[in-house]
């Protein structure tokens, strides 16, 4: 499984990297937003900071939301550094898009799915990534995780090289659970990586062997 840190923090993105588990990073117009950076060349600029610190597969998020806007936002994008991934909203523009993208091998993340369908059309359309987003239907009383073991089964029924991207991931558990799935990817605030690391037994455990090994050295 691929983690990704979901996040435009340029030090967090470094923390998780340095932790050395890190494959790639999601961003989106409100974590770019959250970070205060606006204006073309200024999130141009971000988007090649975030290159140089992450080897790896990098979303960035077109604004347009008609076909010639996507493709020139994108095509933009993908011109800043291979690793960028374009990515587009599931809108009937967005999967024409995905499909041009797709046939002149640039990648894409198709964001903001919420059903099987729309997951569907995504992978027609030769979509590299597809982007559930878990923690909103959860909001909204609709199971998330569910979300993902459908289109899961569906790639897998029909072989589609899609990858299934869990985004919206709130928690260790949300997490652990798309593991269980088969979910490819996870994107998540550096808050859930680090939290994986969290048992009381392992703190307590390490203490007991600390304390142990002090006594003998006296
Ligand atoms: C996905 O790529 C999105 O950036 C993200 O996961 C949305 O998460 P949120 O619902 O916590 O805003």
């Amino acid at each position: 499984m691929k983690f990704f840190i979901d996040t435009a923090n340029l030090n967090d993105i470094q923390e998780a990297y340095d932790l050395g588990v890190l494959d790639g990073v999601t961003t989106n117009p409100s974590l770019m937003h959250k970070e205060g950076i606006y204006g073309h060349d200024n999130v141009m600029a971000h988007y090649k900071k975030i290159c140089e610190i992450v080897d790896g597969d990098i979303s960035a998020e077109v604004i347009a939301t008609d076909f010639n806007e996507i493709v020139r936002e994108g095509e933009a994008l993908a011109d800043l550094h291979p690793n960028i991934v374009v990515k587009v909203p599931m809108i009937r523009e967005g999967i024409k898009a995905i499909r041009y993208f797709s046939d002149k091998g640039i990648k894409t993340n198709c964001t903001l799915v919420f059903s099987a369908g729309q997951a569907l059309l995504a992978a027609k359309a030769g979509a590299t990534y597809v982007s559930p987003f878990i923690g909103r239907l959860d909001d909204v009383s609709t199971n998330g995780l569910s979300l993902i073991e459908q289109i899961v089964q569906i790639y897998d029924n029909y072989g589609y090289q899609t990858e299934v991207l869990a985004a919206s991931v709130r928690h260790v558990m949300h997490l652990v659970q798309c593991a269980e799935i088969g979910a490819d990817v996870v994107t998540c605030p550096l808050s859930v990586i680090l939290g994986l690391l969290k048992h009381p037994l392992t703190d307590s455990g390490l203490a007991t062997f600390l304390a142990d090994h002090a006594k003998g050295s006296k």
